[in-house]
């Protein structure tokens, strides 16, 4: 009886320190501390995000961006263009948690499989039809993949490894929106095969069990993506 009780107790403990610390549970930027930050291109420091312009200084200007408006350039191997409206290119979104992205898609395009480091990504298909998926971690490596038409969401899940091809007829085009101002991109092929000095063959020959020719191969390939 003692036991039970104990492991009541440990429960109602655990359930009462998640709720007074949702910061820990809730992976998204850190909340503001003034109405806002607007960026301030013209300092150097290196702080967690960025400071905060004069607020004398700020205009209603600083926080509308036009970045999203033009069609990217899809006449790329992939037949894909992301356009990300980002802190880094509008500076009204520092501190305030949340950026977007529009995702032109050539017939065929492919947003090849990458990951968000700090945001799951929500993703509204405005035109076209997409095969969207991604893959759960180790030890599953489970994928969740389907067809979605324009109109339709769906939800890439922070931190996972997703991916979007056009399936449809025409060019597709989607808006995503991320909880972060700065969700970050690593995709997968660049990692391994375009990394900045190289990955060692002998890491990638061992990781995907390739020769060396195969490396070569790929890194060249890639590195045009
Ligand atoms: C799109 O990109 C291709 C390849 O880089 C380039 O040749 C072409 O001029 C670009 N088109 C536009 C409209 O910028």
């Amino acid at each position: 009886m003692a036991g039970v009780l104990w492991m009541r107790l440990a429960i109602l403990v655990f359930v009462a320190t998640a709720a007074l610390h949702p910061q820990r549970s809730l992976a998204a930027d850190e909340d503001p501390l003034q109405d806002f930050c607007v960026k301030d291109t013209t300092q150097k420091l290196h702080v967690n995000g960025f400071p905060c312009k004069d607020p004398a200084q700020v205009q209603a200007s600083d926080f509308a961006s036009d970045s999203l408006k033009k069609p990217g350039n899809t006449s790329n191997a992939l037949g894909v263009a992301v356009t990300p409206a980002n802190v880094l290119t509008f500076g009204g979104l520092n501190t305030q948690g949340v950026s977007a992205a529009r995702i032109d898609f050539a017939p065929h395009g492919l947003n090849p499989p990458h990951v968000h480091p700090r945001a799951p990504e929500i993703l509204f298909l405005a035109k076209g039809t997409l095969l969207v998926g991604f893959v759960t971690s180790t030890p599953d490596n489970k994928l969740f993949a389907q067809t979605i038409q324009a109109g339709e969401l769906f939800i890439f899940p922070r931190g996972l490894v997703h991916f979007q091809l056009n399936v449809g007829y025409g060019a597709a085009l989607a808006f995503s929106a991320f909880n972060s101002q700065n969700p970050g991109t690593s995709q997968v092929a660049k990692v391994l095969f375009a990394s900045t000095p190289p990955i060692d063959d002998a890491v990638l020959e061992k990781a995907l069990q390739l020769n060396a020719a195969d490396v070569q191969r790929l890194r060249s390939l890639i590195s045009k993506t």
